[in-house]
């Protein structure tokens, strides 16, 4: 199978480069090789590959930058999944895109199905609903698949940064009032994997969207305690105390939604595939950080 993928040195990308590799040949692609935003040279890309698999791991994902690089922010993560949309139904070519908790506003107070009604607070997420949007409104076949608080060992995300922090600091204030899923990048490229290893039938069959994160869900302050007690070099810590704070001590320039969970049972039903807990994926992710 002929697979495009976009965002290879993303935490996602990186890590479906590497689980998608024995189900095809794989193209895979991020800025050295094509500017998104160059609309016309992506749709060349795609009619010149012709690819039977398209997967986007591409995104804009900074996302109090976003508050301030709205156009930027919407050509990336909703035109560009709309022209992806068009070119896979062009070839017939299946798509696989990825969205976000942060469609939510997040006052739900339980976990979000695929048929509660987004509402989202920043930049960021309407950019990513705008995308899906984009998508949906394109006859074709595809999976949009949301997810939530997404980690890996590489590179400066959520459990880097805590343990990072954890080595300069005596005291961490984290905040306990956003809660979500911790979702190993990991895992999730290599349950996408495991579908795509079925055959695209399987996608053109269960098109749609839903949820697919890490199993159970976490404040930021749980998961960084989590992280601190998995940390396999944890002597080297300096910090003493980890506290719990609000989310109104650490002004953003995006509002975050509080309670954006994702209930991804709609997946595991469908697909048969179980989420590991995120507890579990976390142990992996410390273990494994390659
Ligand atoms: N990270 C999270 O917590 C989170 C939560 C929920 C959902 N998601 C979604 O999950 C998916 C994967 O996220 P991720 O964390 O793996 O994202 P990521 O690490 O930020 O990777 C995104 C990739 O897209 C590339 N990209 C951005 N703009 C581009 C452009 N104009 N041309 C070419 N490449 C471009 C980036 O390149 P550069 O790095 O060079 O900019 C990067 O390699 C995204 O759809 C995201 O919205 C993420």
């Amino acid at each position: 199978m002929k697979i495009l993928l976009f965002g290879k040195n993303g935490q996602l990308g990186w890590e479906l480069q590497r689980t998608l590799a024995p189900h095809g040949t794989i193209s895979a692609l991020d800025y050295a090789e094509l500017d998104l935003q160059d609309f016309d040279a992506l749709r060349k890309t795609v009619r010149e590959l012709k690819p039977e698999l398209i997967v986007n791991a591409a995104a804009y994902t900074n996302v109090d930058k976003a508050e301030s690089e709205s156009e930027k922010a919407f050509a990336i993560n909703s035109t560009v999944p709309g022209i992806l949309a068009e070119e896979a139904a062009r070839i017939d070519a299946p798509l696989i895109h990825y969205s976000t908790d942060y469609v939510f506003d997040g006052s739900k107070g339980q976990p979000y199905t695929e048929t509660d009604l987004p509402d989202p607070l920043n930049v960021y997420g309407k950019s990513k609903l705008a995308g899906e949007k984009a998508i949906q409104a394109v006859s074709g076949f595809h999976l949009i698949l949301r997810t939530a608080w997404v980690y890996s060992l590489r590179g400066d995300g959520f459990v880097t940064k805590v343990l990072k922090w954890a080595r300069q600091n005596e005291t961490l204030r984290i905040v306990d009032d956003q809660v979500s899923n911790p979702t190993w990048a990991r895992m999730l490229a290599e349950i996408t994997s495991q579908v795509v290893a079925r055959g695209t039938n399987i996608v053109r069959e269960r098109k749609g969207l839903y949820h697919l994160a890490g199993g159970g869900y976490a404040s930021r302050f749980e998961w960084a305690r989590e992280i601190l007690k998995l940390d396999p070099k944890s002597k080297e810590q300096t910090v003493k105390d980890l506290l719990p704070s609000p989310t109104s001590e650490f002004p953003t320039p995006a509002q975050r939604p509080l309670f954006s969970a994702l209930d991804c049972s709609s997946w595991e039903s469908n697909f048969g595939l179980n989420l590991p807990s995120w507890k579990d994926a976390l142990g992996l992710a410390m273990d494994n950080p390659g």
